[in-house]
């Protein structure tokens, strides 16, 4: 008997190679080195950092999380040691890996925050990709980035000029058309958009009558928002050409195939890293299995292939 081939997990993210589509979600994972002991690094896809800024930030008021129903709330407030900090002391470890590393940066005050990082961030080899958080929840802001396609396209314009590192674009899921945001992402020359962040969201303790939150607010993740998320990766898949990294309540092989069936490239796993930190590495298997069981050689056999009806 002849023996199935086993089905190749690479990929293209614009000019970056993955060697398999599944990465660690920002903010979920730390710099890595947090679990170098709690999972073989080496056999991610890729690994996005916890979102980095131009200053320091102490992040919002504890508690800063709590559980909900169906996932977590979380306020963090883009905690980080900054920019300089971070090269000094977490990219060393990162550049040892020998795996993609995608640098997740936001803006604090005005957008060209975004191109004092990015130029900083090009000069370094081992900085594979280059995330733009247009989309945190937890800066207080009256309006973010993500919410206004002119300003997205503005922004993706202005950074695109400045490196030819790969560029994915962070989009929310708060707003009215996601599709719009993605298609001026697009149209600005992302390589690839990453969707979804958090669900604004709020959680209150009734016998104290107080919100559960330091800052009141927070953005909602894992298994609830997994349906909202998988509807806008198919919905972004329906109007887009450039690959699309989906995330939102992936637990396991199962809720990650829905994302690549919806039109994922690649996916991002968040919320499940705090309950099983082996959480990627069962999915690349599982992904591996599903693959051969269906007789799928590529990622394009999988990618975006929702059937119109049952067969
Ligand atoms: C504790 C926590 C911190 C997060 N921090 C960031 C961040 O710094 N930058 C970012 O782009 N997304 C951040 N996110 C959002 C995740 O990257 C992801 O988009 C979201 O949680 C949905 O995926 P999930 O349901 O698998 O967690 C954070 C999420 C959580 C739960």
């Amino acid at each position: 008997m002849v023996k199935p081939k086993k089905p190749n997990l690479s990929l293209k993210l614009g000019n970056l190679d993955l060697k398999n589509p599944v990465m660690v979600a920002s903010g979920t994972f730390g710099y890595a080195e947090e679990f170098k002991d709690l999972i073989d690094l080496k056999k991610l896809g890729a690994i996005v950092t916890k979102t980095i800024t131009l200053r320091a930030r102490q992040g919002n008021l504890p508690p800063r999380t709590c559980e909900t129903p169906a996932g977590m709330l979380n306020s963090i407030g883009l905690e980080n040691p900054g920019i300089n900090k971070f090269i000094q002391e977490k990219l060393p470890f990162l550049k040892k890996l020998g795996i993609p590393v995608i640098i997740s940066i936001a803006a604090e005050e005005t957008p060209d925050e975004f191109a004092t990082l990015v130029r900083k961030l090009d000069q370094f080899p081992e900085v594979s990709a280059i995330e733009l958080n247009i989309s945190c929840p937890n800066l207080q802001k009256d309006k973010l980035i993500s919410q206004d396609a002119k300003a997205t396209l503005e922004l993706v314009s202005a950074v695109r000029k400045l490196t030819e590192k790969c560029i994915i674009i962070k989009l929310s899921p708060n707003v009215t058309s996601i599709t719009e945001i993605a298609l001026a992402a697009q149209s600005a020359g992302a390589d690839a958009v990453a969707l979804i962040n958090t669900l604004g969201g709020m959680s209150i303790d009734v016998n104290k009558r107080i919100p559960k939150l330091g800052a009141w607010v927070g953005g909602l993740s894992g298994p609830a928002i997994r349906p909202i998320a998988v509807k806008m990766v198919w919905e972004v898949y329906n109007k887009i050409k450039i690959p699309i990294i989906g995330m939102g309540g992936i637990m396991d092989t199962k809720s990650a195939l829905e994302f690549f069936i919806a039109g994922a490239t690649a996916v991002s796993v968040g919320t499940a890293n705090f309950i099983n930190p082996q959480v990627s590495l069962e999915i690349i298997a599982g992904l591996q299995k599903y693959m051969l069981d269906n007789n799928m050689q590529n990622l394009s056999q999988l990618t975006g292939r929702l059937k119109a009806c049952k067969d």
